[in-house]
């Protein structure tokens, strides 16, 4: 997609994990086509710098800044209530914020912070903003998963593994949950006006899983140099936020900018409605 096919001109388009990797690379495209951004990022400094650094680069001022924890429900709450606060229409939610844990942790709730940061935040935040959306419509949700979902099933008597932690079944099994999330919600908003779908990046140089320490960082710095930037791994979330060509288009996954199957895993209809249940009881959504 070239800038000239898609313009964001008077659309409100949220996106967390703005500070780094795709995310910032995401919000710095859609700030170039004409949107209005709301950046979600946790840390003040981090997310001011960012907010100008949008701003300084596109020459657009329409920058707005939110801060939230997407580890902390609370928080996640407090989020959507400050932003639903300002009467702003929202035409665009981009789920992006994720981790990578080696070891295992837990976040203020107690829960798992890979599956609570990369799904439960997904589904928490979708939702408490989901009416907004749907009074804002044509809009869509966008949520970036990964290849990293075919580990395999959702381990649903383990979910947060406390029997057994390894670190890419944790993470796997959280993107295979953004995509199942996604089947489940397209179904739930058929008619509505509102899409959603899914996205694989590809293996992009960032800051993933940089909170690992020294020896990560090193690692990921080498593979790096084999990845794709920033800038061209954003490239399907930007298609799938603002193309013409995506328009109605809803409960797909899309990898360079093109529709691809997931694993059948992520097809189990049974699977997605019992995940949506389990992730409505986790984050107290009826
Ligand atoms: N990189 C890849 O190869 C790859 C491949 C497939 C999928 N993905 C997906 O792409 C998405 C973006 O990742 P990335 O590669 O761009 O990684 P990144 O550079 O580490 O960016 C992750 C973003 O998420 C934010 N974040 C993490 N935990 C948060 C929390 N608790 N609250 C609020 N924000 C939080 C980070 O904020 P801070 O700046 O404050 O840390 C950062 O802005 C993730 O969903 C990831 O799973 C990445």
């Amino acid at each position: 997609m070239t800038q000239a096919d898609a313009t964001m001109k008077g659309k409100t388009c949220m996106i967390t994990g703005a500070t780094s990797g795709i995310g910032q690379a995401t919000a710095v495209a859609l700030a170039r086509l004409g949107a209005k951004l709301i950046l979600v990022c946790r840390h003040p400094k981090k997310g001011a710098a960012t907010q100008q650094e949008i701003a300084h680069q596109t020459g657009n001022e329409d920058v707005q800044l939110i801060l939230a924890d997407l580890s902390s429900q609370a928080a996640v709450r407090q989020l959507a209530a400050d932003f639903l606060a300002t009467n702003q229409p929202l035409h665009v939610l981009i789920n992006n914020a994720g981790v990578v844990n080696l070891q295992r942790q837990l976040t203020s709730d107690g829960i798992e912070e890979v599956f609570a940061v990369n799904h439960l935040a997904y589904f928490l935040l979708t939702n408490l903003l989901l009416d907004r959306l749907k009074a804002s419509t044509p809009s869509r949700i966008v949520n970036v998963a990964s290849e990293a979902h075919k580990v395999g099933p959702i381990n649903f008597n383990d979910l947060g593994g406390a029997q057994r932690y390894r670190t890419m079944r944790a993470y796997g099994q959280s993107k295979l949950a953004n995509i199942m999330f996604t089947y489940e919600l397209a179904r739930r908003l058929e008619g509505s006006g509102v899409t959603v779908n899914g996205v694989h990046p590809g293996a992009v140089a960032t800051g993933l899983g940089k909170n690992n320490g020294r020896w990560a960082q090193g690692l990921i710095k080498a593979l790096g140099l084999f990845f794709k930037t920033p800038e061209q791994g954003a490239a399907t979330s930007i298609y799938v936020a603002a193309s013409p060509q995506v328009e109605g288009v809803s409960g797909k996954y899309f990898l360079n900018s093109r529709e691809r199957k997931t694993s059948k895993a992520s097809y189990d209809v049974a699977a997605q409605q019992r995940l949506w249940k389990v992730s409505g009881e986790m984050t107290g959504l009826r």
